[in-house]
């Protein structure tokens, strides 16, 4: 008989990396919700209901805000291969590793891409924005809000304007920021935005929320090739080339979430629950006092890290607020410390990509793990193992100008 390995019962961790984070205790709960079919009314009631309750967390009036089934990366994917045609100019300002991938899919689309690069750890300027969406004059540009290999935020306030002058789409991965720090969609014209649940939303990974303006629609629609075994008789494929993926296609997805139900995928029933449960978390909290929340527990971090005797990494003006990036000081092992932390105390914090890689840790303040006692419990357990490693730094400081921060 093959081997059936022990009873699921993993250890109880505080997830302080870069995501996932612990889910919220009520999206656990909603996830073991029974089972509904995907074309029960009270199921399609939910999907509408998360539409609506995701144009609260997007800012935005957007009829199509929905689902995406699959981690983060799936919502990007969606995106970029329903927007971009063979051909097309895409310009990605990449900033660290979640630039090169928006650049990787956008090749993969048989987009003719044009890339800015900034050193890991800075953000573009407007100025540098300007000067290559003038020159590349791009159909769509596709760019992160956080990025969280670096731990930078690019400021987007302008950006949406930018674009529209320029006849260009804005696509805007806000996976590590939604819910953590404001993203107005409509105010800052942002053309499609898509995230993921396991950051600040509070929920697992494996469901991406995405939301597309008419501006996007109609790029996509003219795109529609309906699957032959559910087409109607007479209906007409859309003038644009189909879509090089059948399970990310936008216009076919879109006609899944719309009142018409027309079949595409299975979708992700717990999954759906699970989103629809972390809306409502935030929405009930409200979005201004989950943005204060998680710039709080950052100031509270990094006042903790620097009163160690730490140094942060890159720009402190642009750090995303609900991500951290710190120097691994000289002599300390890296790794070590991270095994440490979570063999000793069950606390994970990231280890980081590329340039950075062997150079800084990434420590996380999101969704609910965003607050004072899960900031505390870090920063007390990072000075106990590094004092373990012989870093020589004063007793109780980081706690203490932790507790200071949050007043
Ligand atoms: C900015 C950004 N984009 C995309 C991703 C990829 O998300 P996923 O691993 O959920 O596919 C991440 C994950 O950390 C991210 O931070």
């Amino acid at each position: 008989m093959a081997e059936i390995f022990e009873d699921l019962n993993p250890p109880q961790r505080l997830l302080m990396g870069p995501g996932p984070i612990n889910a919220h205790p009520r999206v656990l709960q909603a996830m073991a919700a029974p089972l509904l079919g995907q074309f029960d009314p009270k199921f399609r009631e939910y999907m509408t209901q998360t539409s609506a309750l995701y144009r609260g967390v997007f800012q935005t009036g957007n009829r199509w805000t929905l689902l995406v089934d699959g981690t983060a990366r799936s919502a990007i994917e969606a995106a970029l291969v329903s927007l971009i045609e063979p051909g097309d100019r895409v310009l990605v300002p990449v900033f660290g590793r979640f630039g090169h991938l928006k650049v990787e899919i956008a090749r993969r689309c048989g987009a003719d891409v044009r890339v800015i690069e900034v050193e890991w750890g800075k953000v573009f300027d407007d100025t540098a924005l300007r000067k290559a969406i003038k020159k590349e004059k791009p159909k769509l540009v596709a760019v992160s809000h956080g990025d969280t290999s670096t731990t930078m935020a690019q400021p987007l306030a302008g950006l949406g304007k930018l674009c529209r002058e320029h006849d260009a789409l804005l696509y805007v991965d806000a996976t590590a920021t939604l819910g953590g720090m404001d993203l107005p969609t409509d105010a800052w014209q942002l053309d499609v935005v898509s995230a993921g649940l396991q950051k600040c939303l509070g929920g697992p990974p494996g469901s991406a929320p995405l939301t597309l303006n008419e501006r996007a629609e109609k790029r996509i629609v003219r795109r529609k090739h309906t699957e032959q075994g559910l087409k109607a008789p007479g209906q007409q494929d859309g003038p644009g080339p189909i879509i090089g993926s059948n399970y990310f296609d936008l216009a076919m997805i879109m006609d899944y979430w719309s009142d018409k139900a027309l079949n595409h995928h299975t979708e992700a029933t717990s999954m759906l629950y699970a989103a629809r449960e972390c809306a409502r978390i935030l929405l009930q909290e409200g979005l201004p006092n989950a943005f204060a929340r998680h710039a709080r527990a950052s100031r509270a971090l990094t006042a903790g890290l620097k009163a160690m005797g730490l140094e942060l990494f890159g720009d402190q003006d642009h750090k995303m607020a609900n991500i951290t990036g710190v120097f691994i000081p000289a002599g300390v092992d890296g790794d070590k410390v991270r095994r440490a932390l979570l063999a000793e105390h069950n606390i994970e914090i990231g280890t980081s990509f590329g340039p950075l890689h062997g150079r800084i840790w990434r420590i996380g303040t999101m969704g609910c793990n965003a607050r004072e006692d899960a900031v505390l419990t870090t920063l007390g357990a990072l000075e106990a193992v590094l004092t373990a490693e012989k870093f020589r730094l004063p007793r109780r400081a980081g706690v203490d100008a932790a507790r200071a921060a949050f007043g």
